[in-house]
């Protein structure tokens, strides 16, 4: 799959996302449903988004025993999604679990990209160590993770834009990382900390950038989405 923006749907009902999609009239952007959306709107919303004709990441970070993981992927599958995601943190096994489920899910043999998060942006490396137990740095723990799920044939992970460089170092150049924290340096950073712009994020070689607010709550959602197109696609 190309290089694209996706933007992070983060409403709180299926009718706040309508709405809000209602205002592209001439482009059916990727977007990305978090798990508030989902357990408000259930596969109905993914079917109906579906048909509307946008692809969408499920972004639901799948976390448990091999064989649930393998179950629910096979549901997932069967919503044609493009893409969903599981922590890594879930072992190899896991990872290799929800794979078989997938391609479980499709009779026609394609299957969703799947992708890993590493560590969450929100860990920190005291509470790594303190809490978690690992005595490891936060940097090495994203690499290994990294490497887990390329063994476990996943395509890629999600990282900070400034951890893709580093990732693709460690896993090759085709192992995908898609990268939230995207701001422009003229606007509001959020709670985000870890930034970089869309053309940033281009150079350093995300394939896929995760835009929310930035987009969501801009004035001109539709402006602010071609602008992420053209700094991150070059058109
Ligand atoms: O509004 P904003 O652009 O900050 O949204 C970014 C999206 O990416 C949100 O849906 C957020 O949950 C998600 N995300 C993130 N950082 C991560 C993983 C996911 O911001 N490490």
């Amino acid at each position: 799959m190309k290089k694209d923006v996706i933007i992070a749907c983060d409403f709180a009902s299926p009718e706040a996302t309508y709405a809000f999609l209602d205002n592209f009239k001439d482009e059916k952007p990727f977007i990305k449903i978090g798990m508030e959306l989902f357990y408000a709107g259930g596969p109905e919303i993914v079917r109906e988004l579906r048909r509307r004709g946008h692809k969408i990441f499920l972004d639901l970070k799948l976390h448990d025993i091999p064989n649930t993981v393998r179950k629910a992927m096979k549901v997932l599958s069967s919503l044609d999604v493009d893409m969903v995601n599981v922590h890594a943190a879930g072992t190899i096994e896991m990872m290799r679990a929800a794979l078989e489920g997938l391609q479980e899910g499709r009779p026609d043999g394609s299957r969703p990209l799947i992708i890993a998060v590493t560590q969450l942006t929100s860990t920190s490396e005291k509470a790594l160590h303190e809490q978690l137990l690992i005595p490891e740095s936060i940097n090495d723990t994203i690499i290994r993770y990294a490497a887990n799920a390329r063994e476990a044939g996943l395509d890629g992970v999600v990282c900070s834009p400034l951890e893709a460089a580093i990732v693709k170092e460690a896993c090759g150049q085709e192992f995908l990382t898609v990268t939230p924290g995207i701001r422009y340096p003229d606007a509001a950073k959020d709670d985000q900390s870890r930034i970089t712009s869309p053309a940033r994020a281009r150079e350093i070689g995300s394939d896929f950038i995760v835009v929310g607010r930035p987009i969501t709550a801009a004035e001109d959602p539709v402006a602010a989405y071609r602008r992420c197109c053209a700094d991150f696609l070059g058109k």
